[in-house]
């Protein structure tokens, strides 16, 4: 079966027909196109399809499209505004937080979900909002700084919201 699957996507009012077996993760990547969330070990364990459901990291290769309907969804590529970094990637761009980027997107979401919701997190918050993602590259050090820097730099007003 398939449904109408309506939605805020990025900002954006959105409606698309999805089969009710359709993973959010196929949906975003596959229909919508939107390929900056990962596929990593499609079964709930590197959070590198992380996405933020009304501003939750949420995994999304074991959430079903069908279920975020009347939901705000948002991925890594709503993040930018007029191609200025908001203050998650920018900590991950300044102090290195990545090495082959392919865990970034994840944990850059997972970041701005955080910074959402508790703008001034200590590093303990910060390694316990960041403990569904695995990195395979890093020792996690530059991870914890860079979210840390993002801190510092939405507090100081020198990036935009994450
Ligand atoms: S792809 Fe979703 S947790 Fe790994
Ligand atoms: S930077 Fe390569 S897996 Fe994280």
């Amino acid at each position: 079966m398939a449904r109408l699957l309506e939605l805020t996507l990025n900002g954006r009012p959105r409606v698309d027909a999805v089969p009710d077996n359709r993973l959010l993760l196929d949906y975003l990547r596959e229909a919508v196109g939107l390929t900056g969330t990962k596929t990593g070990c499609d079964g709930g364990e590197c959070g590198a399809c992380t996405v933020l459901i009304d501003d939750a990291p949420t995994l999304s290769c074991l959430t079903l499209a069908a279920t975020v309907a009347g939901k705000r969804v948002d991925t890594v590529e709503s993040l930018s505004r007029g191609g200025t970094l908001s203050a998650a990637q920018r900590g991950f761009h300044d102090k290195l937080g990545s090495q082959c980027g392919y865990c970034t997107p994840g944990f850059v979401m997972a970041t701005a979900g955080l910074l959402r919701r508790n703008p001034h997190p200590t590093e303990a918050e910060i390694r316990a909002a960041l403990a569904s993602n695995i990195c395979r590259c890093t020792g996690y050090v530059k991870i914890i700084e860079a979210v840390q820097h993002a801190a510092r730099l939405l507090a100081t007003g020198e990036a935009t919201p994450p």
